[in-house]
């Protein structure tokens, strides 16, 4: 299988106001075509980062790419101009948000935002005709067309965000926390509808989840972000049924804790990590149960996992 996306050793930093961020550090990631991948990390560990990354969607003068390369498709776009990415977002990879209000446009009814990225993407199409379809493919009614986005539910606008993002024919979607400001039932409506696009177009996807449960449910590989880094990464089923870096387990643990408490959001002891240096250890090792004399001092190189599944860790406690 190729890949569609293709990250290597990525390194970036945020720098504002005097502060620096590494916000990925180290970041080696690929999505297969055609293939369903999910992203979890606690908050602040790099996701949307590296969402943003893959569409040049990152503050310009803030964000730099320090090293490391990025390929979409093949082709390196590690240093592209906001020209070039102008001329490839949306196809081969579109993206869908959070917060769908921020990337539709309020003044423009939601049949012409879908029509305009067909006809920026896929001009010899009959337009109507391809609207329609899109409007059908995310169920949505045709009358919704004519609606502008702050007239729709939560669930719509992100409906007709995905429709924008069809509309440009794309190989991969990256989502990124699509489903968190929806409540209970519109969140597993679009997270269907999310699954269902992606076997019928044959697309891939990149999701992006607090809630490691909907990943589960979607993708068949994931990767787990700890400050900057990929600290795990496998088949949904390795991970989650034999996770094995220490800060996976805990992550599962405070799930699972979060759970029978009925809270949303699952958190685990300690502090999250100082992103403003780059120390060669691993990042998790204030927070570790595992520690060892190694730990502080170098950040491993991925391999296999001891007694786990078939998954990629990069912990000393497997070395
Ligand atoms: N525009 C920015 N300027 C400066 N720092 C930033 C900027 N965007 C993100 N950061 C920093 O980069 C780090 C990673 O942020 P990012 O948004 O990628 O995390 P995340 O994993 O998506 O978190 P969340 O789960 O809360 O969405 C954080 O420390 C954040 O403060
Ligand atoms: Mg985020």
């Amino acid at each position: 299988m190729a890949n569609i996306l293709e990250i290597e050793s990525l390194r970036l930093a945020y720098r504002a106001r005097g502060t620096v961020a590494y916000a990925m550090n180290d970041v080696t990631l690929s999505v297969g075509e055609g293939e369903a991948v999910g992203l979890v990390g606690e908050s602040g560990s790099g996701k949307s980062t590296l969402a943003r990354a893959t569409l040049g969607l990152l503050p310009p003068r803030i964000a730099t790419i320090e090293s490391g390369t990025i390929r979409i498709g093949g082709r390196d776009v590690t240093r592209y101009t906001e020209d070039q990415w102008q001329a490839m977002r949306g196809n081969p990879v579109a993206m869908v948000f959070q917060d769908p209000l921020s990337y539709l446009n309020p003044v423009m009814r939601v049949g012409k935002q879908v029509a305009e990225s067909v006809k920026r993407h896929a001009p010899r199409l009959p337009l109507q005709q391809r609207v329609g379809e899109l409007l059908s493919l995310v169920k949505l009614p045709a009358s919704a067309a004519d609606a502008f986005p702050h007239e729709l539910s939560g669930g719509m606008r992100q409906r007709a965000l995905l429709a924008v993002a069809l509309g440009c024919g794309p190989k991969m979607l990256v989502a990124d926390e699509p489903t968190t400001a929806l409540d209970v039932t519109t969140q597993a409506e679009i997270l269907a509808l999310i699954r269902e696009l992606r076997e019928r177009l044959g697309m891939a996807l990149l999701l992006i989840s607090h809630d490691l449960g909907i990943v589960a449910s979607a993708c068949e590989r994931i990767y787990v972000m700890y400050a900057g880094h990929a600290v795990e990464w496998g088949a949904t089923r390795d991970v989650f049924q034999r996770p094995a870096h220490p800060y996976t387990l805990g992550l599962l643990k405070a799930a699972q804790a979060a759970r029978n408490s009925e809270g949303r959001f699952a958190t685990i002891a300690g502090d999250p990590p100082n992103l403003s240096g780059l120390s060669p250890g691993c990042p998790f090792t204030p927070r570790c149960p595992l520690v060892r004399e190694e730990c502080p001092r170098q950040m491993p190189s991925a391999g296999p996992a001891r007694n786990a599944g078939a998954q990629q860790v990069r912990c000393w406690a497997h070395r």
